[in-house]
């Protein structure tokens, strides 16, 4: 019999064939690979090509992570993106139903970068609720087609891709068992990272050119106060990471892995500096994917579970930060799990 635990199950990612390298980015930006590696560590991205939406990575990684799970009866979909297919209606359904899920719950959530974090922490309240068995929660981007090509501040920071979890309730104290969360947020700090226009505040209006790649005028795109953002995200992350670690009652030297959102590396040392937590425990991939906002947990967590650098029992400290601003952290002990995933980035 099922307690009230939210356990996780399955695991799975997928990231587009395209893969883009520092250097192919500098014959349309000017930047190098030096700047790039220095001030990021990140060195590659992959990106969808024209014709591939978010959809379409969410399905690939929502079936290899149904698949991770055994293929158990799913109950509800969560999707966490910052670049949904439309403005309306949610893509969470036409994944459900491109994954053959009829009729069950499917919906979208928006809190950028740290929406990974919302979506584990709604989805496990739905599970440890009795309210679905298990639940599908899917972070998925093709944020590169938000991002103006031609600004190098934000062009070569962000990568595409999907990640997802499934979810199962459990008993208290199981391998796999998520929790305690921590969420938060600072609307006062929307500015700092944001897609100004397109919505109801700031309206479409016709395009005019300027020359941009696809005629969209700037107020577009990405906006983004790079030194503001690091400065919040390493004090967010932090803090937050904190209060979960103060909640179970673990020390930083008994944090097995930080999972921490791959936004920069500078940013993961910088947290993980400030927790305490010893170098040889942080996971990293943001050399090999960039930043992929609600992805990049999942995506870090099945690459490195493939790398075998989870294992069953490890005690693991989830944590993310994004626009909004956006903010979450989760304790978990890891399960016995065999991630499903193509290309290990
Ligand atoms: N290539 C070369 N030079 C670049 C560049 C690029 N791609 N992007 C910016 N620069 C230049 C700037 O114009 C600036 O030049 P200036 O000194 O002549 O004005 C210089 O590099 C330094 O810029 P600065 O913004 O101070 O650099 P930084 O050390 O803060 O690093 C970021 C910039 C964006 C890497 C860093 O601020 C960051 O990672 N911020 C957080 C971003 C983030 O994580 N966003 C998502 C959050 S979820």
């Amino acid at each position: 019999m099922e307690g009230n635990a939210a356990v996780l199950c399955g695991l799975g990612a997928w990231v587009p064939p395209r893969v883009v390298s520092n250097k192919e980015l500098t014959t349309a930006l000017d930047t190098s690979d030096e700047w790039i590696r220095s001030r990021t560590g990140i060195e590659q991205r992959y990106l969808v090509d024209k014709g591939m939406a978010t959809s379409d990575l969410a399905v690939e990684a929502g079936k290899r992570a149904i698949e991770s799970a055994g293929s158990p009866p799913i109950g509800a979909v969560v999707l966490a993106t910052t670049s949904p297919d439309r403005l309306c209606p949610g893509t969470a359904p036409e994944v459900a139903t491109r994954l053959g899920l009829v009729d069950v719950p499917a919906f979208d959530i928006a809190a950028a970068c740290g929406g990974f974090m919302y979506g584990l922490t709604v989805a496990s309240s739905l599970v440890s609720t009795g309210l679905s068995g298990h639940i599908l929660l899917i972070g998925a981007e093709a944020f590169s087609t938000m991002v103006n090509p031609q600004d190098r501040s934000t062009a070569v920071l962000f990568g595409d891709g999907a990640g997802a979890v499934v979810l199962r309730g459990g008993e208290p104290g199981e391998p796999g068992e998520i929790g305690p969360f921590d969420l938060g947020s600072d609307g006062g700090k929307a500015d700092l990272l944001a897609v100004p226009a397109g919505g109801s505040r700031q309206r479409f209006v016709a395009a005019t050119g300027q020359g941009l790649a696809d005629a969209r005028p700037p107020e577009y795109f990405l906006h983004m106060d790079g030194p503001e953002i690091f400065r919040n995200a390493v004090k967010r992350m932090t803090s937050s990471s904190r209060k979960v670690l103060d909640q179970i009652g673990w020390t930083p030297d008994e944090v097995d892995a930080l999972a921490a959102h791959q936004a920069n590396l500078r940013i993961v040392s910088a947290v993980g500096e400030r927790l305490g937590i010893p170098q040889e425990q942080w996971l990293t991939n943001a050399d090999r994917v960039g930043n992929t906002l609600t992805a990049s947990i999942p995506i870090l967590l099945a690459a490195s579970a493939a790398k075998d650098l989870l294992r069953p029992s490890d005690r693991v400290v989830l944590t993310a930060f994004g626009a909004g601003l956006t903010w979450g952290s989760a304790a978990m002990t890891w399960p016995q799990i065999t991630p499903r995933i193509d290309v290990i980035p």
